[in-house]
C-alpha cells in the first residue's frame, strides 16, 4: 500500500489530501488546561458564578416534615466527626449548588466521615433524629441530585479517598467511596491497568458518585456498564447498616445482587462507602481519529464501516454536530483542526498490538476516504494530540456552561433516529433559543441533545417539555441514559417505566429507608 509515516503510523497518502490538514495536525496545540485535578476541574469547568435561585422558589417545593438541625445535633456531630463539620456559610456555597448552577439549597452543615464507621453513625443519628441527608461525591452531577433542595445535611465523601487493595493478577480494585476517578486511573495505570471508566467530569468526580449514578461515559462502548464492570460494594443504610458486599469474585449467585440496587440509586438508599471495580489491562496502542461527515446518515454508516473493519479495537464512537464545534472553539478557544463539518466523529481504537491496529485503521481510513463517507479527517498517536482530539469532545459539556443557562437531556434513543430529535427540537424552539446542539455516546446509542438561552425561562421550557420525552418516549427510548433522574427528572420517570415498575421501587426505597431521610425530593416520586 502506497503510504506515509505518519505520527508513527502508516496511514494512506491520500489521507490528508490538503496540505493544511498535515500541518494543522502536526501544529495541534498541546491542550490548555493542563493536567486536570480536583480544583482545576471545577475552576474550569464551571461557566459562571452567578448563583441560581434557591430550588424551592424556582420549583415551588414544599419542604416535608423533617427535623431542623439544632446546636445539640451540631454538638453531637463534632463528638462523632471531630473538626469535620462544616458551617461555615461561604464553605457552604459550593456545596449547596450543583456545577451546573441551576438548582441550589441551604443546607447549614457539610459532614466530612473518614471511615465505614464514621458513615454508619452519623446516619443511625440523622435516622432516629429524623434529619434528612444528601450523600455528596464531587458534585459533578448533572441531574440537580448531588445538592439539597432544602436544608438537608450534606455527607461529603471527601475524606474516604484511600485504596484499599488492587490485585496485579485479576485487576480487581478496592478502595473507598471519595477517591476521585481520575487518581484512580492514574494508581492502576501505574500497574499497566486503567479504570473500566472515563469521563469529562474525571478530575472531580469520586468513584462513589459514578457508582451512585450508574454513570456511563467514554469508555462504555469498550468495557460495558459499571453493572457489570462493579464487582462489589459496602454501603450504610438509612439506619446506619453497615451492608458489605464487598467481594472481588468475577461469579458469585448466592442470593439476589444486592449491589445492583445500590448502583444507580442516586444516594436515596443509602450512602456507598468503598467500591470493588474489575479494571482492564492499559492498551499499549492507542489512536485517536476525528473525522468530518456530510450528514448524520454517513455519521451512522461510517459506524457501521468501523465496526466492521475495526471489530474489537474500537474503544469510542463519539459524535458532535457542528454547533457543539463552534462552542467548543468560541468559549474555550480551542481549534478544530478540521474544515467545517456539519458532524464530526471521534473514533478511538485501543489495543495490544501497534502493528495490527495499524493495519485495521489503515484499511478503514482509506475505505471511509474512498466511499466518500468522510470529507476529512486528522489522527492523533501520540499523548498530547491524542489529548487535544480527545478535548473537543469531553469538553463540550463545559463550553456549553459559558454559552448561558442550559437545558439538559440525556437521551437513549435507536440510533438511526437519534439526531432527528435535535432537528426537530432546533425548529421547534425557533429564535426562543441561542442554540440547540447534539453530541453524545453514538457508539451506545445516548444522545445529548442541549439546549441554550440566555436564562431560564418557564416558556421556553414548556416548548421542550414534555415534548423531549413524549418524543423520546414514542420512539422506545430512555428519559435519562446515563445521568439518573435527580432532583429535576423524577417527576419525568413514568415516561421510561412502567407504574408497576415505579411502585416496586417506591416500595423497595420505603423498606430500606422508612422516614425516607436519604436523598429526599429525588429520583422516585414519592408514593403521595
Ligand atoms: P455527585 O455529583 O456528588 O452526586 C451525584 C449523585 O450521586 C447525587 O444524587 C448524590 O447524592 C449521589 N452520591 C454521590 N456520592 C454518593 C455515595 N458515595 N453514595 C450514595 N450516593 C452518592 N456522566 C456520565 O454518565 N457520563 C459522562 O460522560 C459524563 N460526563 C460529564 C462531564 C462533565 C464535564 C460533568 C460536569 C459531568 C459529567 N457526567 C457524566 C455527570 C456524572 O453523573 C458525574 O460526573 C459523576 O458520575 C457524578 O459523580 P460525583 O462524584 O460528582 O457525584
Ligand atoms: C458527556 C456528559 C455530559 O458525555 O455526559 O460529555
Ligand atoms: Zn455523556
Amino acid at each position: 500500500m502506497l503510504g506515509m509515516t505518519f505520527a508513527g503510523l502508516r496511514v494512506p497518502l491520500r489521507w490528508c489530501p490538503r496540505p493544511w490538514a498535515v500541518t494543522s495536525m502536526f501544529c495541534m496545540a498541546e491542550p490548555r488546561w493542563g493536567k486536570a485535578s480536583v480544583s482545576s476541574t471545577w475552576r474550569l469547568l464551571s461557566g459562571t458564578s452567578i448563583e441560581p435561585p434557591l430550588t424551592r422558589e424556582r420549583y415551588g417545593v414544599s419542604r416535608l416534615p423533617f427535623s431542623r438541625v439544632t446546636a445539640q445535633d451540631l454538638h453531637a456531630f463534632q463528638q462523632l466527626v471531630p473538626g469535620r463539620v462544616v458551617t461555615d456559610e461561604e464553605q457552604l456555597r459550593s456545596h449547596n449548588t450543583d456545577w451546573l448552577r441551576t438548582v441550589r439549597g441551604h443546607s447549614e452543615v457539610l459532614l466530612k466521615p473518614e471511615s465505614t464507621a464514621e458513615v454508619s453513625q452519623l446516619l443511625r443519628y440523622c435516622n432516629e433524629r429524623n434529619l434528612a441527608v444528601t450523600p455528596q461525591g464531587g458534585n459533578t452531577g448533572m441531574v440537580g441530585g448531588s445538592v439539597p433542595v432544602f436544608d438537608e445535611i450534606l455527607i461529603s465523601t471527601a475524606l474516604m479517598d484511600q485504596v484499599i487493595s488492587f490485585d496485579n493478577v485479576s485487576g480487581a480494585l478496592v478502595c473507598q467511596a471519595g477517591c476521585i476517578l481520575e487518581s484512580l486511573n492514574q494508581y492502576v495505570e501505574g500497574q499497566g491497568y486503567i479504570m473500566p471508566l472515563d469521563l469529562g467530569a474525571k478530575g472531580s468526580c469520586h468513584i462513589g458518585g459514578n457508582l451512585a449514578t450508574n454513570a456511563g461515559g467514554l469508555r462504555l462502548l469498550r468495557y460495558g456498564s459499571l453493572r457489570g464492570t462493579v464487582l462489589g460494594l459496602e454501603a450504610v443504610l438509612a439506619d446506619g447498616t453497615i451492608l458489605n458486599c464487598l467481594s472481588s469474585l468475577r461469579k458469585d449467585n448466592t442470593g439476589y445482587d444486592l449491589k445492583q440496587l445500590l448502583i444507580g440509586s442516586e444516594g436515596t438508599l443509602g450512602l456507598i462507602t468503598a467500591v470493588s471495580i474489575l479494571c482492564p489491562r492499559r492498551p499499549c496502542a492507542v489512536n485517536v481519529a476525528l473525522l468530518g461527515c456530510k450528514s448524520f446518515t454517513r455519521v451512522l454508516e461510517v459506524f457501521a464501516m468501523c465496526r466492521d473493519l475495526l471489530g474489537e479495537i474500537l474503544s469510542a464512537y463519539e459524535f458532535l454536530d457542528t454547533e457543539c464545534m463552534r462552542m467548543v472553539q468560541t468559549h474555550l478557544k480551542l481549534s478544530n483542526p478540521l474544515t467545517d463539518s456539519a458532524f464530526y466523529v471521534l473514533i478511538e481504537t485501543s489495543g495490544s498490538c501497534a502493528s495490527h491496529d495499524e493495519e485495521k485503521l489503515n484499511t478503514f481510513l482509506e475505505r471511509a476516504l474512498d466511499s466518500g463517507l468522510v470529507t476529512a479527517g486528522t489522527l492523533a498517536t501520540d499523548q498530547g494530540k491524542i489529548k487535544a482530539l480527545w478535548a473537543l469532545r469531553e469538553r463540550i459539556t463545559e463550553a456549553l456552561s459559558h454559552d448561558g443557562y442550559v437545558y439538559k437531556y440525556d437521551l437513549s434513543l435507536p440510533v438511526n433516529k437519534l439526531y432527528d430529535l435535535v432537528a426537530e427540537t432546533r425548529v421547534r424552539v425557533g429564535t426562543s433559543a441561542r442554540s440547540v446542539v447534539g453530541y453524545g455516546h453514538l457508539g451506545d446509542g445516548n444522545l445529548h441533545l442541549n439546549v441554550t438561552a440566555d436564562s431560564h425561562s418557564d416558556t421556553l421550557l414548556a416548548v421542550l417539555e414534555p415534548f423531549v420525552y413524549d418524543w423520546t418516549a414514542r420512539h422506545c427510548g430512555s428519559i435519562s441514559a446515563e445521568h439518573g433522574l435527580g432532583f429535576k427528572k423524577r417527576d419525568h420517570i413514568h415516561y421510561s417505566k412502567s407504574s408497576a415498575a415505579v411502585q416496586l421501587m417506591q416500595r423497595l426505597k420505603h423498606m430500606l429507608d422508612p422516614k425516607g431521610i436519604m436523598n429526599p425530593y429525588k429520583t422516585i416520586p414519592s408514593i403521595d
